[in-house]
């Protein structure tokens, strides 16, 4: 299996991400120029502009590519593409939700953006950008390849070569293809909307022919709760070190400046805070930390706390925690579009505390890095997750690969925010010896990529007759045992929760990743009416009762979900309309339902309580 997988991890990764550049992370303190805006476009459902009439791909110098120019050579030359101003999308932003045309279109878009540009120093390497796209990426400058990628939810960079780049008139080309397969990550079937397209930031990236590719600074595992003297490590990976003597990391708060040798591209820094405010739900305090290797600069804002499982509890900064926690999706309900800005990333974690949660499960993908970094300053606990969600094909080792790096993307990027304490490696995943190892293997990956931090998953229950088994092999591997339980919605009525009898196989804290009912907002009837709010509101308050009687490693909960949310898997034309009512608020005007406060009030008793 192990030789299987290095080959196929091979052919994968070159298929998948082609001449892509290891992950420039910290892309905020970058030297960038914004490609943002609104970009012209051609819907390709049979991809032409890719395949000839016998479907071969296309060679890079055929003028009927939709990579090469649009204009015609002279009067006489043939151009069956044209980009103009008539067609346009707006970037970032998802296709589906900027034209009635888009909104159930799965399929290759072909976007392209002009653009002058010169190097503020000639000697610069310059990398294009991508937040995110939505799924399967092809990148042109000026006629040229400059990369592939795959994966929707993940950044990824491609350097440009001076020899494509032109002062004047660059000519960008990006296909994007959101058609669902089987073997991809997520697979064909997701109870949430294939929003396609350029759905994150694009930017120019200028740095220095040596620079700081990436860092991580961590408090030292197993770290008492002090507040003098903590130890912190990490290291600081450099792109080229030919000219780097010293890597000098300061944090001016706390007056500190120290200084590393540079012996190699991965320099390991290890020193003590003499004092420190801990980053928490309560106190979210960040420090501005600055890397310097005299090439290059960047700087940071990050919190210190730790994490730790000890017995059957979660430890924070050392202290006992419990998870009040909401589901979200990457979608402003209102418009019905993928969330991508500080503002919408403000609105959703809004909510959330208002709703009096210290905590929230990002589903099921991950979530842009502005919904994180607000995570960090307003002090919200993430749970954040690759979408290895339902049936993917667990036996196939380039699957295996394309869920690593969806993983390594995920973990690369948000390595330094204080606010994620889990990754989780997947969703309500079957239960079967291959998909276990699948999982376990994941599992793995994701501890030898980061080992500060906890790693789960949400299972599934075993539900039997006088108890609710959650003993699903793979929670022998993870550090907090998840599940998901609709008790009272997908099968019986909420009251079923009075006689419900759990029973976690595992001697570790166990947390209700997902648990929810639908309710039209302003449709109302006994409780015993589906789709009425009084139904979920009845749900919440028998779900609530159960928990009070749960065992003292229940750690916590984040209910399915914080906003109704579009889903094609949910057609009833009178409750759902292409829409999951699962939310605590409406999709048509962020309006709460009466289900919400049942949650608050004992958000409120926990947070007294804990
Ligand atoms: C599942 C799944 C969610 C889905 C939810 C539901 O558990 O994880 O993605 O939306 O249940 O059925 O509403």
């Amino acid at each position: 299996m192990k030789r299987y997988i290095l080959l196929a991890s091979l052919l994968t990764a070159i298929s998948c991400s082609q001449a892509q550049t290891p992950l420039i992370t910290d892309i905020g303190s970058r030297k960038t120029t914004s490609l943002n805006g609104t970009w012209q476009y051609i819907i390709d459902p049979y991809g032409t502009g890719f395949y000839d009439y016998r479907f071969q791909e296309r060679k890079e110098n055929d003028r009927e590519a939709y990579w090469s120019t649009d204009e015609p050579a002279n009067k006489t030359e043939r151009k069956e593409h044209k980009f103009t101003d008539k067609y346009t999308l707006q970037v970032p932003g998802d296709w589906n939700s900027q034209a009635e045309k888009f909104l159930y279109y799965e399929g290759i878009v072909w976007y392209k953006k002009s653009f002058d540009f010169t190097k503020s120093n000639a000697a610069n390497k310059l990398y294009l950008y991508f937040g995110a796209a939505n799924y399967e990426t092809d990148v042109y400058l000026n006629g040229k390849k400059l990369g592939k990628h795959k994966g929707g939810f993940t950044p990824f960079n491609f350097e440009i070569p001076d020899s494509v780049l032109k002062p004047t008139g660059n000519y960008l080309v990006v296909k994007v293809d959101n058609t669902r397969h089987k073997d991809e990550i997520p697979t064909v079937n997701t109870d949430w909307w294939n929003y396609g397209g350029i759905t994150r930031d694009v930017m120019l990236v200028e740095m220095p022919q040596e620079y700081i590719l990436d860092y991580s600074l961590n408090v030292k595992k197993t770290t008492p709760a002090k507040t003098k003297n903590i130890p912190v490590e990490g290291w600081v990976q450099l792109h080229g070190w030919e000219n780097a003597k010293q890597v000098v990391v300061e944090i001016p708060e706390l007056k500190i400046k120290k200084s590393f040798a540079v012996t190699g591209d991965k320099v390991p820094v290890q020193f003590d805070l003499p004092s420190v405010q801990w980053w928490s739900p309560e106190t979210p305090k960040l420090y501005n930390v600055v890397i310097n290797t005299g090439t290059d600069k960047i700087e940071d804002k990050i919190g210190f706390r730790t994490i730790e499982v000890i017995g059957k509890q979660i430890l924070l900064n050392g202290k006992p925690l419990f998870m009040r926690g909401i589901c979200i999706h990457e979608e402003v309900p209102q418009q019905g579009r993928r969330a991508y800005s500080k503002q919408d990333a403000l609105q959703l974690l809004g909510w959330a505390k208002e709703l009096g949660c210290n905590m929230v499960r990002l589903a099921h993908y991950p979530h842009s890095e502005n919904m994180t970094r607000t995570a960090d300053s307003l002090g919200i606990l993430v749970w954040s997750e690759i979408p290895v969600y339902w049936t993917i094909d667990f036996s196939s080792a380039d699957v295996f690969e394309k869920a690593r790096t969806q993983l390594t993307e995920m973990i690369t990027r948000d390595r330094n925010r204080a606010s994620i304490i889990i990754w989780s490696v997947g969703n309500e995943t079957p239960v079967n010896p291959v998909r276990t190892s699948f999982m376990h293997n994941l599992i793995s990956a994701a501890k030898s990529l980061d080992s500060t931090r906890l790693v789960s998953a949400a299972l599934e229950v075993n539900y039997q007759p006088g108890a609710n088994k959650v003993d699903d092999p793979l929670g022998e591997f993870v550090d907090i045992v998840a599940f998901n339980e609709y008790l009272g919605w997908y099968g019986g009525l909420p009251d079923n929760c009075r006689t419900a009898n759990w029973s976690v196989a595992y001697n570790k804290p166990f947390f209700i990743s997902e648990t929810g009912a639908e309710a039209l907002y302003g449709f109302h009837g006994d409780s015993l009416t589906r789709w009425s709010e009084e139904f979920q509101e009845w749900y919440y308050r028998e779900q609530v009762a159960m928990l009070k009687r749960m065992p003292d490693n229940f750690a916590g909960l984040s209910p399915w979900v914080l906003c109704d949310f579009r889903s094609p898997r949910r057609n009833n034309q009178i409750y759902q309309e292409g829409w999951n009512n699962k939310g605590l608020i409406d999709h048509e005007k962020g309006r709460k339902k009466k289900a919400f406060n049942v949650l608050k009030a004992y958000y409120e008793e926990m947070r007294v309580k804990h």
